[in-house]
């Protein structure tokens, strides 16, 4: 794991969206895995503005979002797809089409998880998955003690999970306690991965993740297992770290096409 760890979440966010705009310049019909919920706006944000004052072209990009709520409708302001309108793809030219969130609202949501697995394959996998991370460890709605190979299915939240959901959706009855969300199997096949995980809530998780064992207890240590993940902290989710020593030493003797800045 490629641990780098920034002044802040602002800054973090910005090292997120170059390496996204790396890839796609590289290569114009990325796939592009993609999160919501808070951590990820900044990152939107700076993508939107590459697009808007450098140019930065998503019409041959193709995206795959980790998760949406079961039952909600595409056009509920809750809903995951709700939000990627909001912050990514209504501001950029990618063709609609191309995007792809799990139909929270499928009459038949199994048929709904096999095609979406399906799907993803059908453009030949994802090229880079952008994750958060839950308080609990969790990537995607993928919580603990889950299967560390499970694909895209529909889980239960936990309870901390809703929780925290409720910080945003503001009325706790309104969320739904049930998630299609691709699976760690699913996300361990990109082919790289940018997880960005920032603020004092996230720093058990964190440690958990990547100091901790192999467990899916927390589901993010399964990137432990990953040829090719880049995790992006801040100084204060890294506080817990016991070997931030290491982690900077690393990163400040990197070769120039090993850096990303
Ligand atoms: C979102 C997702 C979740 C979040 C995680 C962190 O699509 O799959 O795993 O990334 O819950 O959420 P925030 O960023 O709101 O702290």
């Amino acid at each position: 794991m490629e641990v780098i760890i920034q002044e802040t979440a602002n800054s973090g966010c910005l090292l997120g969206a170059k390496i996204i705009a790396k890839k796609i310049r590289e290569k114009p019909d990325a796939v592009l895995g993609l999160a919501t919920g808070r951590t990820p706006e900044k990152l939107y944000r700076e993508l939107v503005r590459m697009h808007q004052e450098d140019g930065l072209d998503f019409s041959r990009v193709t995206t795959f979002n980790l998760d949406e709520y079961v039952g909600l409708p595409p056009e509920n302001y809750q809903s995951y797809r709700y939000f990627m309108n909001k912050h990514l793809f209504r501001h950029v030219n990618i063709d609609i089409a191309n995007t792809h969130v799990p139909a929270g609202n499928a009459s038949d949501l199994h048929a709904e998880c096999r095609d979406y697995e399906k799907r993803i394959n059908d453009v030949g996998g994802i090229d880079i998955q952008l994750l958060g991370l839950g308080r609990n460890g969790h990537i995607g709605f993928n919580e603990p003690t889950g299967s560390l190979r499970s694909r895209t299915w529909i889980k239960i939240l936990s309870q901390q999970t809703l929780e925290d959901n409720a910080a945003v959706f503001g009325d706790s009855d309104s969320i739904p306690k049930h998630a299609v969300t691709m699976g760690i199997g699913t996300i361990m096949e990109a082919r790289q991965i940018l997880l960005l995980a920032f603020g004092p809530a996230k720093v058990r998780a964190v440690v958990e993740m990547i100091e901790g064992p192999l467990a899916a207890i927390c589901p993010g240590s399964a990137l432990q297992e990953h040829p090719r993940s880049t995790l992006v902290l801040d100084e204060l989710s890294s506080s817990g770290l016991q070997y931030l020593d290491h982690y900077r030493w690393i990163e400040s003797n990197k070769l120039p096409w090993q850096r990303h800045d």
